[in-house]
């Protein structure tokens, strides 16, 4: 018996690697992106209440009615954009299965997708199971921002979709104002889709608006965009998110999402509908955020590290051009090692592996978590 397999390129990733690591020399691990306190208690007690209420069965393919609508009046107050919770809002287990899910819905073999790098790891594999080529594109060092004549150069018939990410994981850049003028411009009558990976949706600061393509009705119709409520609400294992799209994008979308997944966990979806009536849910998340970027960033001037600004996400990246010229994946293993503070090397965000000597830390921890962990980094010289 023997797999020919869809994904021969893809082995342990560097998350594994370090997060054992991590756990094995009992390091701190600032190099997953995820929370070390407790979520928001008052959304705990609501799925409690779900559950007791008797909410334990199946919810319909399109996710909880009351949820989609809580959504949409989210969308229509934040970006005056009116979104039909029966027809373009679906919601999935989780910001990457969406993603997956419109990638899949759209792909036939040989399509390009355009790929910003570095890109988040399931973007890549996510394109090549669907038979279709990544045409990844490097975000310019140091600002990480989009080369727009490269996109515009490396546009081809067979380019189908073009992914973003913003805030970006992993170097907290955010599209601005201007790349969205780009963006228009580029996709205006082309059979072009975007996927827009909005998972850190309101983790974004210094007041910068998130420019959301829900925003913008003309990329809207050739858009599915992309949310996760484990992300926002600090709850990564709930993996729940969901995809909006237009009406005519969604159809095609459930008709991949009702035979792989079909109905997502419903007490989560019944509390989350009840949660978001209330606007502070969310508004009150990126300072929330910011402040422990700022926490972080103070800390972090005792070290010999130096930041890149972070404008969104739960990660900043940092030089250590002034402490070492080992490759950034050595850096990384080492000071694991040595201090007991893991991170995450940026270089794996790249196919082609590109080293810009930096490395990726994860600031959404709890005061504690940070201060123990920049003592240590201090100690680095
Ligand atoms: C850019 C980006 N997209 C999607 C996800 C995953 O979201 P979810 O856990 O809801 O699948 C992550 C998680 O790290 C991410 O960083």
């Amino acid at each position: 018996m023997h797999i020919q397999s869809k994904l021969p390129g893809v082995g342990t990733t560097i998350f594994t690697v370090m997060s054992s690591l991590a756990a094995e020399l009992r390091a701190i691990n600032l190099g997953q992106g995820y929370p070390d306190f407790q979520m928001n208690e008052e959304l705990i007690g609501l799925v409690n209440q779900a559950m007791e209420d008797g909410y334990n069965q199946y919810v319909p393919m399109q996710g909880y009615r009351p949820l989609r609508e809580s959504i949409a009046e989210k969308i229509e107050y934040l970006y005056q954009t009116k979104i039909n919770p029966e027809d373009q809002i679906t919601i999935t287990p989780g910001g990457t299965y969406a993603i997956y899910t419109a990638l899949t819905t759209v792909l036939q073999p040989g399509d390009e997708v355009i790929v910003f790098e570095p890109a988040y790891d399931s973007y890549l594999p996510n394109i090549e199971v669907n038979g279709a080529i990544p045409v990844p594109i490097d975000l310019k060092f140091p600002e990480y921002k989009i080369d727009w004549s490269e996109v515009r150069r490396k546009i081809s018939p067979k380019t189908r979709m073009i992914m973003l990410n913003s805030p970006h994981n992993p170097t907290g850049a955010v599209l601005r104002e201007e790349d969205i003028k780009e963006l228009r411009s580029i996709v205006a009558g082309s059979r072009i889709f975007i996927v827009s990976d909005e998972v850190y949706e309101h983790l974004i600061f210094d007041d910068i608006p998130h420019q959301s393509i829900l925003r913008y009705p003309d990329l809207m119709e050739r858009s599915f965009v992309c949310f996760s409520f484990g992300k926002v609400y600090h709850c990564t294992g709930w993996k729940l998110g969901y995809c909006v799209a237009s009406s005519e994008n969604t159809k095609e979308f459930r008709k991949v999402h009702q035979f792989n997944c079909f109905s997502c966990n419903a007490p989560t979806q019944v509390a989350l509908a009840r949660f978001l009536k209330n606007k502070d849910s969310y508004l009150s998340l990126s300072p929330f955020v910011q402040e422990k970027r700022d926490y972080f960033q103070a800390l972090m001037k005792s070290t010999r590290f130096s930041p890149l600004p972070s404008y969104g996400s739960y990660f900043q990246v940092y030089r250590y051009d002034r402490i070492s010229d080992e490759s950034d994946r050595d850096f990384a293993i080492r000071i694991t090692k040595e201090y007991g503070v893991a991170t995450i090397p940026v270089s794996v965000f790249y196919r082609s592996g590109k080293d810009d000597h930096v490395i990726r830390f994860c600031f959404c921890k709890k005061k504690e978590t940070l201060d123990e962990a920049v003592e240590r980094l201090s100690g680095i010289s």
